[in-house]
């Protein structure tokens, strides 16, 4: 049977721009999500709403969050908008939000069509999700979230609750889960599987696969997917998130792919990094990853010259070179 096409995350205005020192000023980053909006992604991060002092650039997500309810962007398919949590805190910091907003958002297409719709929108409203991010080792858990893994999982079950309660869907990330910076490659693919189970049975409709270093490679990420597949998890209920700092991420993506896998993130200009990841470089372009799930034959629905536009402009904006390979060829043809 034809493959499902898959669904192209965009997680660029969050993990995208969380690294950046200087404070990118709110109408960049409003006009980056309205522009992503009109390219076909079906799902775009907007913001985080976590501790100010840890990742001072997320600051202004709740702006970002009333914008988007009271001026929702033009976009050729039904989109979620997705913002990070890491305890209730953020949570209610958002549901206060959304409690002003009442009937701006849809409530009953908060799951992701699997495959994902085609049918034009009938409603301009926008879907929204709470992303609650949980790491794989320990030390990862301690530097990015000051707590232990199972202290982190209490916290979410909370956020969970509360997200389900506003008719949210809920993406609980995994970080870490092919190499930890403090831990090293050598990360139990086991532990990984329980934590999503955990996630998952809390209420969690997605789990999303952090290569927070990109150490992950094709032999490991199989593995991993193996491992996962063994403890009953199903393929649609599991995103992959590569960054790509060894320029292994379309080579796992293509893993991923043959294992069943139909969500992929990625950051235009190859924008990103984990502030708690040292060292740890972008996520993998969308240019890339549109351009190599078409070349497979498979339709993302996403236009790949208006990405290409999107990640050169944003890169210059934050004064970055521009990192997709794809994205300087198109914009040279
Ligand atoms: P903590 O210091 O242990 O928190 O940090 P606390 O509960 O002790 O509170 C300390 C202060 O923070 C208090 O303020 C709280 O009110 C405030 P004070 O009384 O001192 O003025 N606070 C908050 N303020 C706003 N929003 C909140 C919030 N919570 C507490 N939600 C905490 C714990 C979790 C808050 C902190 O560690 C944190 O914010 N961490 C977030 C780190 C982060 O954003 N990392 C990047 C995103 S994850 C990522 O990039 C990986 C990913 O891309 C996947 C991958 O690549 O693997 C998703
Ligand atoms: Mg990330």
């Amino acid at each position: 049977p034809p493959m499902a096409p898959p669904h192209a995350s965009h997680v660029g205005a969050r993990d995208g721009l969380q690294n950046e020192k200087k404070a990118i000023p709110l109408p960049v980053k409003l006009d980056l999500i309205e522009r992503l909006a009109k390219t076909g992604l079906s799902s775009i991060e907007a913001g985080a709403f976590v501790s100010p002092k840890w990742v001072p650039q997320m600051s202004n997500s709740s702006e970002i969050l009333s914008h988007l309810l009271e001026h929702p962007p033009s976009s050729p398919r039904p989109l979620t908008f997705s913002f990070l949590a890491p305890n209730i805190k953020g949570m209610d910091a958002a549901a206060a939000i959304l409690a002003q907003h009442p009937s701006s958002y849809e409530t009953e297409t908060h799951r992701l069509a699997f495959p994902p719709s085609t049918t034009p929108r009938k409603s301009s409203k926008p879907a929204l999700e709470m992303a609650v991010f949980a790491a794989a080792t320990e030390s990862f858990s301690q530097r990015n979230l000051n707590c232990s893994i199972a202290d982190s999982l209490a916290r979410f079950r909370a956020v969970i609750a509360a997200a389900k309660d506003a008719d949210l869907r809920v993406r609980a990330y995994i970080s870490v889960v092919l190499g930890c910076p403090f831990e090293g490659a050598d990360v139990d693919p086991h532990r990984v599987a329980e934590i999503a189970t955990s996630l998952l049975e809390m209420g969690a409709d997605e789990i999303a696969l952090g290569d927070t270093t990109g150490m992950g490679t094709a032999p490991r990420t199989k593995e991993l997917l193996t491992c996962l597949r063994s403890a009953g998890i199903r393929n649609e209920d599991v995103a992959m998130h590569f960054h790509d700092t060894y320029g292994q991420a379309l080579v796992n993506t293509a893993v991923a792919l043959e294992h069943g896998i139909r969500t992929f993130d990625s950051s235009v200009g190859g924008l990103g990094g984990c502030p708690y990841s040292p060292g740890a470089s972008g996520n993998v372009a969308t240019e890339d990853m549109v351009y190599f799930l078409e070349s497979l034959g498979m339709d993302t629905g996403v236009d790949l010259d208006a990405v290409a536009d999107i990640g050169a402009w944003i890169s210059a904006e934050v004064g970055k070179p521009h990192e997709s390979s794809v994205g300087k060829a198109v914009l040279a043809a």
